[in-house]
């Protein structure tokens, strides 16, 4: 059991809305995941849950993959096979290459194979440069991006081992990679969060360009600002949410909903022409609001 001091972030207790799974189902009449199979890491909360819970809904078999808060996962499963869907919970630390060996041949023991992956795990790790311990540097280097290492690497096997199916989805897999707005944007205070996401890119964009010829897709998602455990000090207030609003040109936080949906056309046909790609999903903090009345 991994320590949950060690991974734990702050508390949940301010999380937005929870989902009601039975009307995610109604927004994806056209089951575009229907017969596939799903594994999200660190699905458990935040933005895994809402793209576990999508895909889920848009007819995926899903694995909620945790670390810590084995509750917190059985209950999302709960609620997605109450709803009519299929899913497991399994334990898995990103970082260990034999949990995540593990973690897969489970996923294949028990739905057959996998079509579509997502290494979502991340964490911050926060620290002023001078100040950034290698502890904080080495964690954050580990979760957020060998552990996308470790788990596209597994998929990428799973995909190759099983061969293409055309009749389920006209890519033999996918995988999308959870990466961030700060993928582009430089952070200061958090330049392991932001190497860990510059390497997430260049990871998805080699591995695109490696396994395209075998039909695999492999993209990433760029979240911006979400309103999720892992910056509730950025948006819990209403002076903070306004603060943070001033860096978002479409004036709203995001919710995990806005990533779920994304994921879900990522990973289907509807997509099918793209691959190495990173979409960002961020109310256009990409766009760099200061240069709207200044430069
Ligand atoms: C970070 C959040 C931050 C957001 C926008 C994300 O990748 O994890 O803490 O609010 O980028 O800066």
């Amino acid at each position: 059991m991994a320590s949950a001091v060690k991974w734990d972030m702050e508390s949940t207790s301010t999380n937005p809305p929870a989902f009601d799974q039975a009307s995610l189902i109604r927004r994806y009449p056209q089951q575009p995941l229907r017969n596939q199979v799903a594994v999200v890491t660190g699905a458990n909360s935040g933005i895994g849950e809402g793209v576990v819970r999508h895909m889920a809904a848009a007819g995926a078999a899903v694995v909620v993959n945790y670390v810590v808060h084995p509750e917190a996962a059985q209950a999302i499963v709960d609620d997605i096979v109450h709803a009519g869907g299929k899913a497991i919970a399994i334990e898995a630390d990103v970082t260990s290459e034999d949990q995540v060996v593990e973690m897969f041949k489970q996923t294949v023991q028990t739905f057959g194979t996998v079509d579509i992956a997502v290494p979502n795990t991340g964490l911050q790790r926060d620290s002023r440069f001078e100040e950034m311990t290698l502890d904080q540097w080495n964690f954050v280097i580990a979760v957020n991006l060998t552990g996308q290492f470790l788990c596209a690497r597994e998929a990428v096997r799973e995909f190759l081992r099983r061969g293409p199916r055309p009749e389920i989805s006209s890519a033999t897999g996918k995988i999308i990679h959870m990466s961030s707005v700060h993928e582009f944007i430089p952070w200061a205070g958090h330049v392991n969060y932001g190497a860990s996401k510059g390497g997430v890119m260049m990871l998805m964009k080699s591995l695109a360009q490696e396994v395209a010829d075998r039909k695999i897709r492999v993209n990433s998602i760029g979240p911006g600002a979400i309103k999720t455990p892992i910056n509730t000090a950025a948006w819990a207030t209403p002076e903070a949410e306004h603060k943070l609003l001033d860096l978002i040109p479409y004036n709203r936080v995001g919710i995990a909903d806005d990533i779920g949906r994304a994921a879900v056309w990522l990973a289907s046909d509807d997509s099918d022409y793209i691959t190495g790609q990173t979409l960002m999903v961020d109310g256009g903090m990409t766009l760099m609001e200061g240069f709207a009345t200044g430069g």
